[in-house]
């Protein structure tokens, strides 16, 4: 896919280029979620983060098909639910994902939790390397896998995992995942990238003071603090003006200063499911 030229891009170990800041489609209602992406195409979004547990699949194809754009231009992620896993059921649940998204293939297709009670990851992980050979999806990888979690798959596999979709926000940096993941080419999504409105970001100590200096929003600041870390971002919501002040901040920086203060935020404040725990 091409990123628009006006927006950060991220090279995958594929060779294809993913845009740096997206829209993500958690809790949005079948309903609303039409709308929802229908805005976001409009205002400059290129990028899409939905999964089949997310029910909203079909929702985004019609707005993709309601757009008008080509389709090399948008890049697509979706999520295999835990309850498809394993060697027979995941070209299933792809199957049924592209079925709802009116679709021919994914640009990038993530097992969502490794659900490790289930124990099938590593046969699941086999069976998206046959779906990658044949094109249905442009790119593989994983969503909430911990190093344990990834250790298995690389040593069983082929294909290194293009990405890991994690929680990571400024109370919960996940720098000891990313240290060990980003060398072996593996690069780094963050979900809940707002800390998915769990705390108040304003009460971190120091962030406000940026935000001001810059003229900015606090979750401007954060969002430019995702991109400056090399960070992949999809903040979601469902309000036309946040979708464009969200994805206003490519022409502005931070400086080494406010990154090295903002690096000093970690707070190992986890608002999420635990990977171990995430067995449904
Ligand atoms: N792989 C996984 O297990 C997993 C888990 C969770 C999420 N995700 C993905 O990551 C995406 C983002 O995470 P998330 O939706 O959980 O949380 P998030 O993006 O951190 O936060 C979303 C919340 O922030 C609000 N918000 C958005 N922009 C704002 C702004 N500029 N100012 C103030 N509030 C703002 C939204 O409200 P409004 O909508 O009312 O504006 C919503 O309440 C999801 O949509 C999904 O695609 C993946």
């Amino acid at each position: 896919m091409k990123t628009p030229a006006n927006q950060p891009s991220r090279m995958l170990n594929t060779g294809d280029s993913i845009p740096q800041l997206g829209i993500g489609v958690f809790k949005v209602d079948d309903d609303e979620c039409e709308r929802v992406v229908l805005e976001a195409l409009e205002v400059g979004y290129r990028h899409i983060d939905t999964a089949m547990i997310y029910r909203n699949e079909a929702a985004v194809g019609r707005a993709i098909a309601h757009s008008g754009i080509p389709r090399e231009e948008l890049f697509v992620t979706t999520k295999l639910w835990n309850a498809d896993q394993g060697a027979d059921a995941t070209a299933g649940g792809l199957a049924t994902s592209l079925e709802l998204l009116g679709l021919e293939y994914v640009d990038l297709y993530l097992i969502h939790w490794p659900a490790p009670l289930r124990d099938v990851y590593v046969e699941t992980w086999l069976a998206l390397e046959e779906l990658y050979a044949t094109g249905v999806t442009k790119a593989i990888g994983v969503s909430n896998f911990e190093p344990a979690h990834l250790e298995r798959i690389l040593e069983a596999g082929s294909v290194v995992p293009a990405i890991n979709q994690v929680e990571l926000h400024p109370a919960f940096q996940q720098r000891t995942l990313r240290a060990f993941q980003e060398p072996l080419g593996i690069l780094t999504e963050a979900w809940g990238p707002l800390g998915q409105g769990k705390y108040d970001l304003a009460e971190i100590a120091g962030l406000g003071e940026i935000a001001q200096a810059h003229g900015k929003s606090i979750q401007q600041v954060v969002l430019r603090w995702h991109l400056q870390e090399g960070v992949i971002v999809f903040p979601k919501t469902v309000r036309k003006q946040r979708m464009i002040e969200n994805l206003s901040v490519f022409d502005w920086e931070l400086s080494d200063e406010e990154m090295v203060l903002m690096k000093s935020m970690d707070a190992d404040r986890r608002v999420g499911t635990h990977p171990e725990d995430g067995n449904w």
